[in-house]
């Protein structure tokens, strides 16, 4: 009697454990890569946010760790080769340390720091009609990032460490959607 209900909880217990296993990978959104963004937000008057990303900084943040200054700064550390170690790539790339499962084909992390380090893994708010509702946007999985998104990087674990400020560091990679593109997206 005792070892048939052990049996059937074990059994129950599998099968809640599979199928809790099977729901997480089909419903979680995954990295697509910037380059997916860029066909709807590189035209000038709609912001040129991918125009602006290219030319910033953070497009550079993975081939900057093969860098004569990065070479230094992880030499001190005990590291060869930044661009293979988890001690520089986990801010220095998009989702670091998100399971494989969760990045698509499209995902290449020499983009450095991505739209979606931000924004959130996109396959799922991608397409046009989710895009255009921010709310069903929000659902599938976009972020509106704020100060905290920045200090998840910018921070004192940084061995290069530039005092992080908000507004003056925010001017410098802003991307706004002009706002009579706005207006015309309301009609
Ligand atoms: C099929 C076209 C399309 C693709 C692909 C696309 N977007 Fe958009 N996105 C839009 C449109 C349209 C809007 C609405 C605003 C506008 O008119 O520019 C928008 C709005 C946004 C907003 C502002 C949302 C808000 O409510 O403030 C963000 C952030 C954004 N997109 C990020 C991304 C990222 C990141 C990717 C790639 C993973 C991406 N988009 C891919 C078309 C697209
Ligand atoms: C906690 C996040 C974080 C880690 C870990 C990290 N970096 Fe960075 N790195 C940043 C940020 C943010 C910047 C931008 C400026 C700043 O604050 O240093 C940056 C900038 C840099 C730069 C450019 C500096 C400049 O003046 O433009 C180099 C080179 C660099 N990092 C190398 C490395 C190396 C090598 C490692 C690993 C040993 C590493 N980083 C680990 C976040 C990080
Ligand atoms: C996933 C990690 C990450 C996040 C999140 C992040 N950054 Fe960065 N940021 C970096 C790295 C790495 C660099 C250095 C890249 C390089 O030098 O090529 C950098 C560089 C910069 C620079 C250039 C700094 C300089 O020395 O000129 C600015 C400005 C900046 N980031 C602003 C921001 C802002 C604003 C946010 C939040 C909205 C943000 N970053 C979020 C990793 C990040
Ligand atoms: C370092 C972080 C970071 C990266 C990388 C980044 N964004 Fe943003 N993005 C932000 C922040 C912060 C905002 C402002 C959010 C708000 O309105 O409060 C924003 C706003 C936007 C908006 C809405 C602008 C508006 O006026 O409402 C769009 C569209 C957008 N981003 C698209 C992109 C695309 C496409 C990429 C890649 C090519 C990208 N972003 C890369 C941080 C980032």
């Amino acid at each position: 009697m005792k070892k048939a209900f052990v049996i059937v909880t074990t059994f129950g217990f599998l099968i809640f454990m599979l199928s809790s296993i099977v729901v997480a990978e089909e419903g979680d959104p995954q990295y697509i890569g910037s380059a997916k963004c860029k066909v709807c937000h590189k035209a000038e008057k709609r912001g040129e946010q991918y125009t602006k990303w290219e030319a910033g900084p953070h497009s550079k943040a993975y081939e900057v760790l093969a860098s004569e200054e990065a070479l230094a700064a992880a030499k001190g550390m005990g590291i060869d080769n930044p661009q293979t170690s988890d001690e520089c790539l986990k801010c220095h790339v998009t989702a670091f340390s998100v399971e494989a499962d969760l990045k698509a084909e499209s995902f290449d992390r020499t983009e450095g720091v991505g739209c979606e380090a931000c924004h959130g893994p996109g396959s799922e708010y991608k397409s046009l009609k989710v895009m255009k509702n921010r709310e069903a946007a929000l659902a599938a999985g976009m972020i509106i990032p704020n100060e905290e998104t920045c200090m998840g990087c910018h921070n004192e674990e940084s061995p290069t460490y530039k005092e992080f400020n908000f507004e003056e560091f925010w001017k410098k990679i802003a991307h706004p959607i002009p706002e009579e593109a706005e207006e015309e997206q309301d009609k």
